[in-house]
Order: C-alpha cells, then sequence, then structure tokens
C-alpha cells in the first residue's frame, strides 16, 4: 500500500470542480439527456430532474466526495477504512464498474472519432434522407476493422492523459476540454436558435406536458440523474481523494452539479431547434445522435463544419468521463497494489482494450453471439454496469456512510460555517433515509420490473 501522504493533490479547486465535471458530462447529457427530455414530457421533465438532483443527486455525489477526501484512498481502501469487514466489497464493486463500463464507453467513444474523421472528410453532403444516414451507419459499426481501429485510438488518448497523473494529466486536460466544451455547445445552440423553424423545436423540448409525468418518468429520470453524475461507482470518492483539506465539499459540489445539468438542458438546445428546423421529427430515441442528425446537419450551410463540431463535443464528453473511469481503477491498484501509475494504466488500458474488442464486434463478428437473456456482449455490460451496479454500489454508499460510519464523523469534512448547519441536517437525512429509498426504487424498477416487463 503506498504512503498516503506522497498522494497527488489537485493544483487549484477549479481543477477538481472541472475534472469531476467533466467525469459528469458525458455521453449520458448530450446524448440521453436530450431524448428522454423530448419523449418524457420536455419542460416537466427537466422540472422532475431538477427535483432528482436535489433530492439524489447532490447528497450522493457529496457523500462521496466526503468519503474520498476524509480516507484520502481509492473506493477499495477508503471501504476498508471507514466500513471494515465486507463493506471493501462495496469498493471492489465499484472499481470493477468503472472496468466493464469501460469496455462499452470506450466503443462509443471509438465512434465519436469515426464520425469527425467521416464529417471533416464531407460525408455529410450525402446524407440527404434517414435511409442514408442509418445504413452509412450501420456500415460502420458493422465494420470489424474501423471500429476496433478507433476504439485503440480512443483508449490510446485516454491512456496518455491518464498516465500524466492527477495534476499535469487528468486536471490539466480537463481544464482545456471542458470549457472548449461548452464553448462548442454555444456555438452549436446560436446555429441552431438562428435557423429558420427553430422555435417548434424549442416549444417541443421545453413546454412542459405534465401529462407525460408519471411514477416511470420520475424513476427513469432518478436513474438519469444517478448515471450522469457518475455516482455509485467511486468515481467521485477517487477524485475526492485528491482533494485539499482547505478545500469546500458542499460549493464544490453544487458547482459540479450545475454545470453538468447545464450541459445536459444546453444540449437539448442545441439538437431539438435545428431538428424541427429542417423538419424532422425527434421520435427516434437513442438513434438520434448518429442517424438523424447527420440528416440535419446535411441540410444546413456549413453543416459539415457543425458536424465536426458536434462530433469533436461528444468526442469531448466521452473522453473526460472515460478518464474518470480509468482513474478509479488505476487509483485502486496504485495505491492497494502498489503499483507505479504507469505500469497500472498501460496494463489496465490495454485489458480495456483487449475486453472493448468484443464490445465493438457486437454489431458485426459477435452479432449473434447472445451471451445472457439475449443481449449481445455490449448491451450486457451496459445493462449490467448502468442497470444493477452503479445503483446497487449507491445504496452501499450510502448505507456505509448512514448507519455503518455515521454521519457525525462525516460532517466534520463539510464545511466548518455554523449557518450551514440545516443543510448539513437535511443531507444527513437524505443519506440515511431518502437516498437509499430511492435507489431501491430504482434497482426494483430497472432491474426486475423493466426486465421482465420490457415496454
Ligand atoms: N457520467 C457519464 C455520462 O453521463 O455519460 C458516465 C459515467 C462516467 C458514469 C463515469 C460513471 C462514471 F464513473
Amino acid at each position: 500500500m503506498s504512503d498516503k501522504n506522497s498522494r497527488e493533490h489537485w493544483g487549484s479547486k477549479i481543477g477538481f470542480i472541472l475534472a469531476a465535471a467533466g467525469s459528469a458530462i458525458g455521453l449520458g447529457n448530450i446524448w440521453k439527456f436530450p431524448y428522454l427530455a423530448g419523449e418524457n414530457g420536455g419542460g416537466a421533465f427537466v422540472v422532475l430532474y431538477l427535483i432528482c438532483i436535489v433530492v439524489l443527486g447532490l447528497p450522493v455525489m457529496i457523500a462521496e466526495i466526503v468519503i474520498g477526501r476524509h480516507t484520502g484512498r481509492d473506493p477499495v481502501g477508503a471501504f476498508k477504512q471507514i466500513g471494515g469487514g465486507r463493506w471493501k466489497l462495496v469498493g471492489y464493486l465499484g472499481v470493477a464498474s468503472g472496468f466493464f463500463i469501460m469496455t462499452y464507453y470506450s466503443v462509443v467513444g471509438g465512434w465519436t472519432i469515426g464520425y469527425i474523421v467521416k464529417s471533416a472528410g464531407g460525408f455529410i453532403g450525402s446524407m440527404t434522407d434517414i435511409r442514408a444516414a442509418e445504413e452509412t451507419f450501420t456500415r460502420f459499426i458493422q465494420n470489424p476493422f474501423e471500429t476496433v481501429f478507433y476504439l485503440f485510438l480512443f483508449m490510446a488518448i485516454t491512456v496518455f492523459i491518464v498516465m500524466r497523473g492527477i495534476k499535469d494529466g487528468i486536471e490539466k486536460w480537463n481544464k482545456f476540454l471542458l470549457p472548449l466544451l461548452f464553448i462548442i455547445l454555444i456555438v452549436l445552440i446560436i446555429r441552431s436558435l438562428t435557423l429558420e423553424g427553430a422555435s417548434a423545436g424549442l416549444a417541443f423540448y421545453l413546454k412542459p406536458d405534465f401529462s407525460k409525468v408519471d411514477v416511470k418518468t420520475v424513476i427513469e429520470a432518478m436513474g438519469q440523474c444517478f448515471f450522469s453524475l457518475s455516482l455509485g461507482m467511486g468515481a467521485m470518492i477517487t477524485y475526492g481523494s485528491y482533494l485539499n483539506k482547505e478545500d469546500k465539499i458542499l460549493s464544490s459540489s453544487l458547482q459540479i452539479v450545475t454545470l453538468d445539468t447545464f450541459a445536459a438542458i444546453l444540449s437539448g438546445l442545441a439538437i431539438f431547434p435545428a431538428l424541427f428546423a429542417v423538419g424532422m421529427t425527434p421520435d427516434k430515441g437513442p438513434g438520434l445522435t448518429f442517424n438523424i442528425l447527420p440528416v440535419v446537419f446535411s441540410k444546413m450551410s456549413y453543416g459539415s463544419v457543425f458536424a465536426v463540431l458536434f462530433f469533436i463535443l461528444l468526442f469531448i464528453a466521452a473522453l473526460t468521463s472515460s478518464i474518470s473511469l480509468v482513474e478509479v481503477v488505476v487509483a485502486f491498484i496504485t495505491d492497494e497494489k502498489g503499483w507505479s501509475r504507469r505500469k497500472a494504466v498501460l496494463v489496465f488500458g490495454s485489458l480495456i482494450f483487449l475486453l472493448g474488442i468484443p464490445s465493438a464486434l457486437s454489431f458485426s463478428t459477435l452479432k449473434d453471439v447472445r451471451i445472457f437473456f439475449g443481449t449481445t456482449y455490449f448491451d450486457f455490460m451496459d445493462r449490467l454496469t448502468t442497470i444493477y451496479m452503479l445503483p446497487i454500489g449507491g445504496l452501499f454508499i450510502a448505507l456505509c456512510l448512514g448507519w455503518k460510519y455515521g454521519l457525525k464523523n462525516a460532517i466534520h469534512e463539510l464545511d466548518a460555517d455554523t449557518r450551514l448547519a440545516a443543510l448539513k441536517k437535511m443531507w444527513a437525512f437524505s443519506i440515511r433515509y431518502i437516498s437509499p429509498l430511492i435507489l431501491v426504487a430504482i434497482i426494483l424498477y430497472f432491474g426486475v420490473y423493466r426486465m421482465l416487463f420490457p415496454h
């Protein structure tokens, strides 16, 4: 085990906030949030989502950062320290989640590089209808060489950054990439909103339709909030473990959550007005990004430029999240097993690449190989982690802090400001009662009900 005092720290509070926001802002924000909102009542969903952030997202985010900073260790070491005994399994579950998520997340990361290259090559010109766009996308993901090559490239970039460490790698790159992500988002929003007919998309996206909100929508919003904030697997424990003692956890958490929510809401503002302006409807669910948006770009002037920008945006979102996923694994190996960062990143980066190959091939060579409940390897990894591992991890994180370690100890780690006493009490109440209850509801709904009765 490495000496706790020799651990690296963030160079600045803003460096930590941007890195944590970089972890949170990912494919979940740019790709999933807009269509979930579009399908589930627009503005009503946004309101609901904000409530989820307050009652679930923020409390668990604070809990993870508290655990990380308090112990100054990776998730496994952290749970050994605050829980002892079997509680360390929560840490192992987190590290395994990070590893497994990477084996499919990096494949989509690779696709984003492929689409940057294709857009720069001018392929948007021929994407004049959905059939053409769908065919292009299918042909792309069915090409084993291309997808494995881009997977390799994406992993190589991630490995390059994580290998350089906390301050010189993760912090430095997030400080550059995250502002760039917001600049691109704003450029895309301006383009989208100034297209003729954009207002119909704006109305669709934001006009609240509360009739679409029911218990299912509420749980859907809770699940999305949890994944979007990178909770339940120790990413925030790990990033929190590099936080300086003087930095305030409550205000940092609030800023991270705000940035993540902004990114989610803004990406809908970039997507829907443009979609409606070119006369397309948003009823395509997850296929929106790769199947529909190329058609939208083909219909606007300078479409290729905006397409390149959009896929760079998606790439940055995927990259900064992947960095945190890999860092969870690396922190565990360096802290608990005493490996050097370089060796840990190279070995585990290569393993993720190797186990990512069957994910990349799940659309081509291994298309017909069903491994569990009739799913492909890619879908299996996705479902296993997002439906089971993250919410179960989150549940035990809250239970360990709330019931085993005790919140009195944890509260010391929060800001000393006595004016915040009421807020701290609310947080403690949420971690003990509300967060566990919501997480159980999420596990039962997604993990049991939806598995037994798919729509
Ligand atoms: N928050 C990321 C997203 O919204 O795409 C996904 C993610 C990253 C989940 C890192 C968990 C994690 F530790």
